[in-house]
């Protein structure tokens, strides 16, 4: 829970950061003619939803509620409608907004319906957010078309069938979330080679199977939280001595391994593997970390607490229920 939130605030500061009032030197150009026409048929593909009212012929559409214009184009190049009473599927009329960056619909339970595939029109999109909604159906491998993505955040929707492959085609991702879904299948291969910026994966609340690919551990993960799946195996590639991985939760899930030999990396501040049938010892590196969360509770794992870093500022709760640690803040060793 707590990364979903880290997700959600970099949303809104992403968006709060491009919503920031810019100096107008000179008149803003009136909205685009076409882009309010492709509007208009957008708020009546919603079916005239309250929300929407404000998007009236009278006002120029660039002061429209939901929207935002390029100043020097009078091009829409935010569409972000949350929070409303809105039912319906996604207008497949989006796809003729040719400027739009962010595109965002937003806690919209009555949203249902599968992405359209008129997204892939919008060459500059670098925000795409599609969460909180009902959407059915895959996550659509042609979303990796959509190469000028930032951001790819289509989580809390009811989204079947596996992770496409392609999407490690996008190269300036920085962060995927497709957590509390449905989705089935394996972590692809392919989330070892993604070119240029590696993002940081949430994938949390879904029912992925199959071992993390080994190919993963040849890229610099900071974040990635795959926490309440039937993963199995071994997790050990995102660490090792020259890796930079800051954030991971690999809670609830069937890994099944031997921790003793794990080195971590000093980068590491939040490790969380609760519930797994992870064997072996705690690794001394852990010492050498500034954690600010920990928690390897109902594992299997066995032996003395290292003693020294940050591993004894934490309570029992992080270590219960495993075959026999021991040691402060634990029981104490029976020699
Ligand atoms: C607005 O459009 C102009 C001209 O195409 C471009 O130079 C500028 O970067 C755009 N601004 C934004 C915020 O997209
Ligand atoms: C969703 O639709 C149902 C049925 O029309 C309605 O009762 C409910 O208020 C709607 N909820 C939201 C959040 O829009
Ligand atoms: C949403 O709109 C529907 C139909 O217009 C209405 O019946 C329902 O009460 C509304 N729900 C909320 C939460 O406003
Ligand atoms: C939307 O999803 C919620 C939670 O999954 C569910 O309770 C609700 O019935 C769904 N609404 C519709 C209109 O499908
Ligand atoms: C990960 O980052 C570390 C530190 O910057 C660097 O030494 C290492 O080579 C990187 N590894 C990969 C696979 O990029
Ligand atoms: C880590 O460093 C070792 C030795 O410096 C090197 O052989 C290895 O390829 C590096 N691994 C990664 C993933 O960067
Ligand atoms: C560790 O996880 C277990 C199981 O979810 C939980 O009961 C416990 O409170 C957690 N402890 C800490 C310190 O996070």
């Amino acid at each position: 829970m707590k990364i979903t939130l880290t997700l959600a605030m970099f949303f809104i500061s992403i968006l709060t950061f491009l919503s920031l009032p810019t100096p107008s030197l000179s008149l803003s150009k009136p909205c685009n003619k076409n882009d309010e026409k492709v509007l208009f048929q957008i708020k009546n593909s919603l079916g005239n939803p309250y929300h929407l009212a404000s998007w009236q012929p009278t006002l120029d559409c660039c002061k429209w509620y939901c929207v935002k214009c390029n100043k020097t184009t009078g091009r829409i190049i935010e569409l972000t409608i949350f929070s409303g009473n809105i039912s319906g599927q996604i207008p497949p009329e989006v796809g003729n907004l040719p400027y739009l960056q962010t595109l965002e619909f937003h806690k919209l339970t009555n949203l249902t319906g599968q992405i359209p595939s008129t997204i892939t029109k919008l060459t500059h999109l670098t925000q795409l957010r599609l969460s909180w909604t009902n959407l059915s159906g895959p996550v659509p491998s042609f979303i990796s078309q959509l190469t000028n993505l930032n951001s790819l955040d289509l989580s809390f929707n009811s989204l079947t069938g596996s992770i496409p492959p392609e999407l490690a085609k996008l190269t300036k991702l920085y962060a995927i979330g497709l957590d509390r879904n449905k989705l089935t299948g394996t972590i692809p291969e392919s989330f070892g080679m993604f070119k240029g910026s590696v993002p940081d994966l949430y994938l949390s609340h879904n029912q992925l199977t199959g071992d993390i690919p080994k190919s993963l551990g040849y890229l610099n993960f900071s974040r990635i939280d795959v926490s309440r799946n039937q993963l199995t195996g071994d997790f050990s590639m995102f660490f090792g001595r020259n890796k930079t991985i800051q954030i991971a939760d690999f809670s609830r899930n069937r890994f099944w391994f031997d921790l003793s030999k794990v080195e971590f990396p000093t980068s590491l501040t939040y490790l969380d593997m609760n519930h797994n049938k992870v064997y072996g010892s705690l690794p001394a590196s852990l010492t050498g970390l500034s954690l600010q969360g920990l928690n390897v509770s109902y594992n299997s794992l066995c032996g003395k607490i290292p003693q020294g870093g940050d591993l004894q500022k934490f309570d029992h709760s992080t270590y219960f229920h495993n075959r026999c640690l021991c040691g402060s803040p634990f029981w104490a060793c029976a020699n």
